[in-house]
């Protein structure tokens, strides 16, 4: 179900005043990476830079897909959502948790206009992005 236009705009506004930092999504990683040996485990490998800008671009995928632009899904957040699904990377509804967890935390910091509305906000677009990717699963 879409969410309320204004709520998704409040979190696009708190995206933006994050992202002028460009220590969020390395924070991000710091606080998630650290929320479990499993987590860290899995990004032994990779390549920060590409992540993060591959993130930046799913984040946005995510409020689109909360916004229920149109009746297809988001191409782009279909083929990341794949990507985490059985028989790719396995990423089980537990870690949802902890990358959930870890994003909430991270905004807190960085946003220096966040409210629990902003935060609740945040939740629940994301949570339904969650969803979408769990779908896939
Ligand atoms: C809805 C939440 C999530 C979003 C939006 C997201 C987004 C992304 C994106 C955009 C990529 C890059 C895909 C590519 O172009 O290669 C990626 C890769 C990855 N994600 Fe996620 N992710 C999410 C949740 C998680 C969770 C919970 C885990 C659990 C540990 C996870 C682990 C990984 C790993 C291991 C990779 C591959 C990294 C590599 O290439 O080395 N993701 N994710």
């Amino acid at each position: 179900m879409p969410l309320d236009p204004e709520v998704l705009n409040e979190v696009e506004r708190s995206l933006d005043r994050c992202g002028a930092n460009p220590a969020f999504l390395d924070r991000f990683y710091e606080v998630f990476l650290a929320s479990s040996p499993k987590v860290l485990a899995m990004f032994e490998h990779t390549n920060f830079y590409r992540q993060k800008r591959a993130l930046q671009a799913s984040l946005h995928g995510m409020l689109l897909h909360a916004r229920g632009a149109g009746p297809e899904p988001d191409p782009y957040l279909l083929e990341v959502a794949k990507r985490h699904s059985r028989g790719q990377l396995s990423i089980g509804a537990e870690l949802y948790d902890l990358w959930l967890d870890s994003l909430l935390v991270t905004v807190k910091e960085f946003d220096p206009q966040c409210t629990p509305e902003i935060l609740a906000a945040w939740e629940q677009a994301m949570t339904q992005g969650i969803q979408f990717f769990l779908t896939h699963y």
